[in-house]
């Protein structure tokens, strides 16, 4: 697969998605947001109907300045969001990881991600969940395949610290976001408007 994704010619900014999953850390996705839009992006929140469930959705509209989507488009609809040039999917659970490394798009998250990955587009990963969860072989073996797809996954010791079961809630607060765009930022180097 091509690295070589270009940004689309565009006045304006770059476009970059924010993916959250259904994990508690998807409350703080507007950090993730605001990193991304002092780094120059213009940002849309995307979610899992389980992400719904952690996320301000107003807020992340008022603050994104888009619609936040998390279910595919009724066939008529217009597209109401701009076609993405990279996408960080931050908090990623086990569950949309195992089932993006499988092809399975019952999601929009994960429709887009396959399609975006399928196109060239940079993606971060960013998955979070506890050291029980994070050991199971289909796990490891997706975060492998993500990789040698060239998806950037951000996950491990040097990272953020694997926490027991039922812990989560008190690492929310060191979850590093701005490494997602750091990253971006390495991989487009110049190939950005901003
Ligand atoms: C309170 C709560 C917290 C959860 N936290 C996580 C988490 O941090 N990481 C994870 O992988 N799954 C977590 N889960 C499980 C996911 O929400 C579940 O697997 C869900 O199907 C994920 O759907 P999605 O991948 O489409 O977002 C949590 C579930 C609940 C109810």
């Amino acid at each position: 697969m091509s690295s070589a994704h270009q940004p689309e010619a565009s006045a304006s900014k770059p476009v970059l998605y924010a993916i959250g999953c259904g994990s508690p850390l998807t409350r703080d996705l507007h950090r993730l947001i605001a990193a991304g839009q002092r780094d120059g992006w213009d940002v849309c929140a995307i979610l899992t109907p389980d992400g719904r469930k952690f996320a301000d959705e107003p807020a992340l509209a008022r603050q994104t300045g888009h619609p936040v989507r998390w279910a595919y488009k009724d066939p008529a609809d217009p597209d109401v969001l701009p076609t993405p040039d990279a996408l960080v999917v931050a908090p990623a659970t086990v569950n949309t990881v195992n089932k993006w490394a499988a092809g399975i798009t019952d999601t929009l998250a994960l429709g887009l991600l396959v399609e975006s990955q399928g196109r060239g587009v940079p993606i971060v990963a960013m998955p979070f969940t506890n050291a029980a969860m994070a050991t199971h072989p289909a796990f490891q073996e997706g975060l492998r395949r993500l990789r040698d797809w060239n998806v950037t996954v951000l996950f491990g010791e040097d990272v953020l610290p694997l926490h027991a079961p039922g812990t989560g809630e008190r690492y929310i607060h060191l979850f590093p976001w701005d490494r997602a765009i750091d990253v971006l930022r390495t991989r487009l180097g110049g190939e950005l408007a901003n």
